[in-house]
């Protein structure tokens, strides 16, 4: 049986002022009418072959999620807390344990709560076909052709194909966020996909990665589901043991080293919404105006070409200019060059440091 495990942990900085602490860009409604999340959850919730679905996020959040589900109908297998961030080895690891103990057999397939995904029926293919691929505690990754020498991905180089399969392949080799120079590189060769960031694996064989490459994480994960406790709808994990686990990423902890790994191709109209320009980028053909223009709520164009302008609360009047970002909260505003807004994440570090 495999079990969507949603990954709703993130603080999505690069999308200030609108992602906050608070409200980060998987609960806010960026894409579509509904939140990221509800968008995740609702992409699978039709398959046949899948149970309900786990998601994993901070206790602060909780009530958020449990909302937001319910306003989809959909009744989540459970929600794991965690009482601190320590990243997604430590995250996908509590939800190992926890379907290994409902299910020695379950398969895991791990979702960021914050992707889009436009072909929802090659998605539903490779899912299918990487779950062939895991029974012998293979970890599959979903490939997607790379577009630009990004440096906030992992680049898997694909090897062999994978025993019995005609179109995916054994991982060769897995970097995650290789620098500018190596992502160029990585282009030009051609043989290299980029790590969507899901993965489908046996809970068992994840766990048995872990524990090799990253005992501390698997041994502070178990106690935290092994002495965590229900509370109402939530699985709260236990503080002590959570908060004592070491910080890191499933892709540095894990699918750097495995030598397990295989790659599925998956051309799915996949994005992760990284940043303004992402969402301004997703948002063409669907919604975007004929001068490219994205926008939403209380907003004037004049003469404005290819620029992505929101207002929350207040009317923002944007004339003459293209290119632009404009985001309007309550309590700040961000004007932008569109191809300058990986600079956003300097600003919410800036504002840190005052606090
Ligand atoms: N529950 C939980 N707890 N979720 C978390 C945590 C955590 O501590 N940290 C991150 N997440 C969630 C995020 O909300 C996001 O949905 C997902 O896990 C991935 O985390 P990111 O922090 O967004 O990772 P990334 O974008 O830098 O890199 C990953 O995704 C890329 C594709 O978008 C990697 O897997 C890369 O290799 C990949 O290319
Ligand atoms: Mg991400």
């Amino acid at each position: 049986k495999i079990y969507p495990v949603i990954l709703s942990g993130g603080a999505g900085t690069r999308l200030w002022p609108l992602s906050r602490a608070v409200l980060p860009k998987q609960l806010l409604p960026l894409v579509t009418d509904k939140t990221m999340l509800q968008d995740t959850v609702l992409r699978v919730a039709g398959w046949p072959e899948l149970m309900a679905p786990l998601v994993v996020c901070g206790n602060e959040h909780r009530f958020l999620v449990a909302e937001q589900l319910r306003e989809i109908g959909v009744t989540p297998l459970g929600i794991l807390l965690e009482p601190v961030g320590r990243n997604t080895a430590p995250a996908v690891a509590a939800a190992a344990n926890y379907l290994r103990a409902i299910d020695p057999d379950a398969v895991m397939l791990v979702l960021p709560a914050d992707h889009v995904i436009d072909k929802n029926v090659p998605f539903a293919a490779a899912v299918a076909q990487a779950a062939t691929l895991v029974a012998d505690g293979a970890l599959a990754t979903f490939g997607i052709v790379p577009q630009a020498p990004e440096t906030g991905y992992g680049y898997i180089h694909r090897g062999a194909l994978a025993a019995g399969s005609a179109d995916a392949y054994q991982v060769d080799r897995f970097v995650e966020k290789p620098d500018r120079a190596t992502a160029e590189e990585f282009l030009a060769d051609g043989g290299y996909y980029w790590n969507s960031g899901m993965f489908l694996f046996r809970a068992e064989g994840y766990l048995r990665e872990l524990g090799e490459f990253a005992p501390a994480i698997a041994v502070a994960a178990e106690a935290a589901v092994r002495l965590g406790y229900r509370d109402l709808d939530f699985c709260r994990l236990d503080e002590a043991s959570f908060s004592s686990c070491p910080s890191d990423s499933i892709d540095y902890a894990v699918m750097e080293r495995t030598r397990h790994a295989v790659v599925v191709p998956a051309d799915i109209g996949w994005s992760d919404v990284g940043s303004w320009s992402a969402l301004w980028q997703v948002q063409q053909g669907r919604g975007a105006d004929a001068q490219g223009n994205v926008q939403r709520g209380d907003v004037y164009l004049d003469g404005v070409s290819n620029s992505l302008v929101r207002a929350e609360s207040r009317i923002v009047a944007v004339v003459g200019v293209s290119d632009l970002v404009v985001v309007e909260t309550p309590d700040a505003v961000l004007v932008a060059h569109k191809d300058q807004v990986q600079r956003v994440k300097q600003i919410v570090d800036h504002l840190k440091s005052k606090e």
